[in-house]
């Protein structure tokens, strides 16, 4: 189907609440769902939780609870960050539900099974609980995953295997023209070198210790999924496949799936080789975004320097929060953030940039016109043209172009001085100022995917030609 998006984000571990850096990736999504929609595709926007791991076991023992129990209380959580948030997911699949996830999952499993890709071996390595990945001796600094700071579990055990080296030169080929598009282009070159070298077999399950939690293996129910395994094939499962053909074959291949760079080797590598074994159409593009670091280091529940998005957005609400996140963070590059560059930020651009022009118009306006300005929506939309950013995935410079138009709209308000004008020449001084209404409609058209509670607001106050009974944003000191 022409007209649809299907736009996914990584489902998150319920092993904790979510931190301000799993917020940095669906508020992004959330922006790019609601500029296509905004263009009239035909959305769905999914995201959820990866449940069958470890780390949800741990975590629910140490509180005393199943894991089900655990991550009913977690997915609540995660549910009224994203409602808080304003994120318009489609759809929320979680990888515990036996009746959406599990028959696509398991449909998967069997089809790899019939393309003779799986097989039983005896295996011994060392695995990364945080990653939720063996890892090679090399890749560990001083014996500990550089990306969690833990020392490795030494596993032995059977396990059912992956024919992922089967695939080398089909990803290679598939990426390099791409036909399967890693964007940006320092990320597909990451994984291109990473496919220089031979690739392995991956262990594709884990032997059942004590209570089961995860999908048994079809046929072995001695063995549950790889958390990976399983997890990725949330993005089909959840659309249909298994149990409605229909649907799943109106959304997939997936448009976008946007990821943090950590997990770039899996949707790059394990997916594609996946997806093709099975038979399937790989996802066309996948976007990869830099870590939220504090203090230099990637924010991490393991490493335990993460800030709560409730910190902030209690503070400064959810609005300013999505407008930090769109423009203050680069979309591609890794981004130090602290709460004072998110003062910084929301006093000078949202306080005094956005908010000031809003109090400033529509004073002008509510003191000087008669009535509310007629506002032809189709005549004017789009104003702002950022759709080719949109179409690069660069949420940074998209809503630099709203900022770029309100300055300019500053500097012309400075030049046309139209409360002066007004008090000389009455009619053209309205006329000037009907002019401004009119842009700062525009503004809250560019401003709809990124904020759209504010984009409302704004039009609310020209529809009743009336300023801001309170500041938009309030100076903090
Ligand atoms: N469960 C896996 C994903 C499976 S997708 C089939 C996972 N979960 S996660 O909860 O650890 O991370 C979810 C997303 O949040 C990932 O895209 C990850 O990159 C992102 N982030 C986690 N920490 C982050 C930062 N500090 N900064 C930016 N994004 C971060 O991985």
């Amino acid at each position: 189907m022409a007209n649809k998006f299907y736009i996914t984000t990584p489902i998150f571990y319920p092993n904790a609440n979510l931190h301000m850096g799993h917020a940095y990736t669906i508020t992004i999504c959330d922006i790019v769902a609601r500029f296509n929609r905004l263009q009239g595709k035909d959305v769905h926007f999914l995201t959820g939780s990866d449940e069958n791991t470890i780390k949800v076991v741990k975590a629910a023992t140490e509180a005393g609870k199943t894991p089900l129990q655990f991550t009913d209380m977690v997915v609540d959580n995660f549910k009224r960050l994203f409602k808080d948030l304003d994120i318009s997911y489609d759809q929320f699949i979680r990888t515990s539900d036996k009746e959406i996830h599990w028959p696509g999952a398991i449909m998967l499993w069997n089809k790899l099974v019939e393309s003779g890709d799986i097989y039983k071996k005896k295996y011994k390595g060392l695995y990364c609980p945080g990653c939720e990945e063996f890892k090679k001796e090399k890749e560990l600094v001083n014996g500990k995953c550089p990306l969690h700071n833990l020392i490795p579990e030494e596993i032995e055990e059977e396990n059912y295997f992956f024919k992922l080296s089967k695939y080398q030169d089909f990803l290679k080929e598939k990426i390099n023209s791409d036909e399967l598009s890693i964007e940006p282009a320092t990320r597909k070159k990451e994984v291109l070198s990473f496919l220089s070298e031979p690739l392995e077999d991956v262990s594709f399950s884990r032997a059942v210790k004590g209570e089961s939690w995860g999908i048994p293996i079809p046929n072995d129910p001695s063995q549950v999924m790889y958390v990976w395994c399983d997890a990725l094939s949330n993005y089909i499962s959840a659309i249909g496949y298994g149990r409605d053909e229909e649907t799943f074959k109106k959304f997939w291949p997936a448009d976008y799936h946007v990821i943090g760079k950590d997990i770039l080797r899996f949707h790059a590598v394990f997916w594609p080789a996946m997806l093709h074994s099975a038979g399937l159409e790989l996802p066309k593009k996948i976007f990869v975004h830099g870590m939220i670091t504090s203090g230099g280091r990637k924010m991490s529940k393991t490493l335990g320097n993460v800030i709560d998005p409730y910190e902030l957005m209690n503070e400064y609400g959810a609005e300013s929060m999505r407008y930090f996140l769109a423009r203050e963070i680069s979309t591609t590059e890794d981004g130090d953030m602290t709460k004072e560059s998110f003062k910084d930020a929301y006093n000078a651009n949202l306080a005094n940039g956005l908010g000031n022009l809003v109090s400033r118009i529509m004073k002008m306006a509510e003191t000087n016109l008669d009535a509310p300005v007629l506002i032809e929506e189709a005549k004017i939309y789009p104003k702002i043209s950022y759709s080719s950013r949109f179409d690069m995935f660069d949420i940074q410079k998209a809503i630099d172009d709203v900022w770029e138009y309100i300055k300019s709209i500053d500097s012309d308000i400075q030049i046309g001085k139209p409360f002066k004008l007004v008090k000389e020449d009455k009619q053209k001084g309205k006329e000037m100022i009907e002019q401004f209404v009119k842009e700062l409609y525009i503004v809250a058209q560019g401003l709809e995917p990124f904020m759209p509670k504010t984009s409302l607001e704004i039009k609310r106050l020209i529809k009743e030609n009336k300023s801001p009974e309170q500041p938009l944003f309030l100076r903090k000191i």
